[in-house]
């Protein structure tokens, strides 16, 4: 089986998985790094140059390629469980844990960036309060929601790999 790690961006899943891979003596893989390697471009020139559904296409292959592999923690991008056969896939070939943090925390962890295409607005507050809105009922979809407040990059991963051993 696989770990799935889900949630916004900015919720700590790349950390958090090596951490985890690491723990648990895994592989590791974080799907944003694997497409822009089969793109050679960064996400944020996929975004302006070939869309969103661009986007989304090429990441629905990649997580299909990945999921045929077994004993990989899975650091997905925040827009995965947009496309419900994703998150089936993710299901059936693992365990989907989403880590979830505060709108402000978020805000936080990704000023300091601009690697993210749909955070380049304005107001990226509002865009976040926003999306997380919209995205909560698919995030809750998660086989256990990870709330990361507070909590060392460390501590998370170590709440991850208990839970994964209890629902194996
Ligand atoms: C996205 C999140 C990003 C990346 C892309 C779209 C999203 O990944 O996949 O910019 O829709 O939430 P991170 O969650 O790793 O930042």
């Amino acid at each position: 089986m696989n770990i799935y790690l889900v949630g916004f961006m900015g919720t700590g899943k790349s950390s958090v998985g090596r951490q985890l891979a690491k723990d648990k003596c895994w592989n590791f893989v974080d799907l944003d790094e694997l497409i822009e390697l089969k793109e050679q471009r960064r996400i944020v020139e996929i975004f302006a140059k070939d869309g969103e559904a661009y986007f989304r296409k090429i990441e629905k292959k990649i997580l299909k390629q990945v999921s045929s592999q077994k004993g990989f923690v899975v650091a997905c991008g925040g827009g995965i469980v947009l496309d419900k056969a994703n998150i089936a896939l993710m299901k059936k070939s693992g365990m989907m844990f989403c880590l979830s943090a505060t709108a402000g925390e978020i805000l936080k962890r990704v000023s300091s960036s601009s690697d993210r295409p749909l955070l380049n607005v304005e107001n990226p507050r509002k865009r976040i309060d926003l999306l997380l809105k919209m995205r909560a009922p698919y995030y809750m979809q998660a086989d256990k929601v990870v709330d990361t407040t507070g909590l060392s990059v460390r501590q998370v991963a170590g709440k991850i790999s208990r839970a994964a051993c209890a629902g194996r």
